[in-house]
């Protein structure tokens, strides 16, 4: 089992002064209480041991509390029980000639938020997602690379390196135009494309598989990515050629549009309700966000397979879901080994739960 045992907040948003002692017997916490008394930001502060912006995506200037004086520090403090061993992470943010300092700590020593992911990854399912399932192609896209970006660390790899690779193309076609350096980056480019939709493809057979195996209780979904390009990945040489050439044509309206016409972007996904055999931008407001669990949750046994620790916040998860579909949900996180956040303003929500779970009244 993994949970935080301890939790020090400072000068983080609503919160000036606040610490939690959590009872490891209990892996399910739920934090209840009226519209903006602070259920989000309680978890939206250690959610910054996983992300550079938590889970609200906010920038640091928005983290202070306000009206305070901007010399203020922000710290936050979880000790993390990880099977018998203690684990004491800390985060410090300052400004510093007015520009903001970050610090983060495991047991005193300076860590990278890259290496935290070592010890513990930190999962969440928050409102501010809901929108990946019934907006544009971007937004499913985006979210299922950060998927990746999670469980494969040289898929992070390889989307940094094409990014730099890119803007070096980009000033190439707007300083000297030499064609042979822009074969040679256009080769390379050609190249991690071909990874990038490989590796997709991939990721989504696993979760497919998973879903398949783990959770048709739950919601049976397919996910399956589609490009106009090319119908399958077999024929290597064939593809890269085929890349290569699409990134040549293209080098002079790349130029003028100041954008990569063809990119990792002509990926489309598509993901499919199989009950109901329709896509899921067509679905209702729940079954979206249960299709959002979904992947999500197989995303959870694959991280548990891979033997990757993490936790869940699961923020307003009850919001739009109903209790037998709650209920479910309850039923399947509960298989994991690990710690479980639950937000809402009610305890009555959270009935599925009663004495299994620890529950934190903010007034
Ligand atoms: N930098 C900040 N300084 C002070 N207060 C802030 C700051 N940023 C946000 N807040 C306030 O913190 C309060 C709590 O917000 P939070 O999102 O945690 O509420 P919540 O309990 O999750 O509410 P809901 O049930 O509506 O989701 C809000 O009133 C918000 O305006
Ligand atoms: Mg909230």
């Amino acid at each position: 089992m993994i949970g935080i045992e301890k939790l020090y907040i400072e000068n983080f948003k609503s919160y000036r002064n606040y610490s939690l002692s959590l009872d490891n017997k209990y892996k399910h916490i739920v934090i209840y209480g009226h519209n903006g008394i602070g259920k989000t930001n309680l978890i939206d502060s250690f959610s910054f041991f996983s992300n550079s912006k938590g889970l609200r995506g906010s920038s640091l200037d928005t983290i202070l509390p306000k009206n305070q004086t901007s010399n203020i520090t922000t710290k936050i403090r979880m000790i993390v029980q990880s099977d018998r061993n203690i684990l004491n992470f800390s985060l410090q943010i300052n400004k510093e000639d007015n520009k903001f300092k970050k610090t983060l700590l495991l047991d005193n020593k300076k860590i990278s938020l890259s290496n935290i992911k070592n010890y513990i990854k930190i999962i969440w399912l928050s409102p501010y997602m809901d929108k990946i399932m019934y907006e544009g192609q971007t937004l499913k896209r985006n979210f299922l690379d950060k998927m990746i970006m999670q469980n494969d660390s040289y898929f992070n790899k390889i989307i940094l390196n094409n990014k730099k690779d890119i803007a070096e193309r980009f000033h190439i076609l707007k300083t000297i135009k030499d064609t042979k350096w822009l074969d040679v980056i256009e080769k390379k480019i050609a190249k991690d494309f071909y990874d990038i939709f490989n590796i997709r493809r991939k990721y989504a057979e696993e979760m497919n598989s998973i879903i398949c195996s783990k959770l048709k209780k739950f919601r049976e979904i397919k996910i399956k990515y589609k490009n106009t390009f090319f119908d399958d990945l077999i024929d290597k040489d064939r593809l890269l050629d085929l890349f290569i050439n699409e990134l040549r044509k293209n080098r002079e309206i790349d130029e003028i549009t100041k954008r990569t016409n063809f990119s990792i972007n002509s990926d489309e996904v598509n993901i499919v309700d199989k009950k109901n055999n329709i896509n899921i931008e067509a679905c209702s407001t729940g079954e979206q966000k249960i299709t959002l669990l979904t992947i999500i949750l197989a995303n959870c046994w694959k991280l548990k397979k891979d033997n990757s620790k993490f936790i869940l916040l699961l923020d307003e998860a009850t919001s739009h879901i109903d209790r037998s579909n709650f209920g479910k949900l309850f039923d399947e996180v509960d298989k994991f080994d690990t710690q479980i956040w639950y937000t809402g303003t009610n305890k009555s929500l959270f009935q599925v739960i009663e004495n299994k779970g620890f529950f934190i009244h903010l007034q």
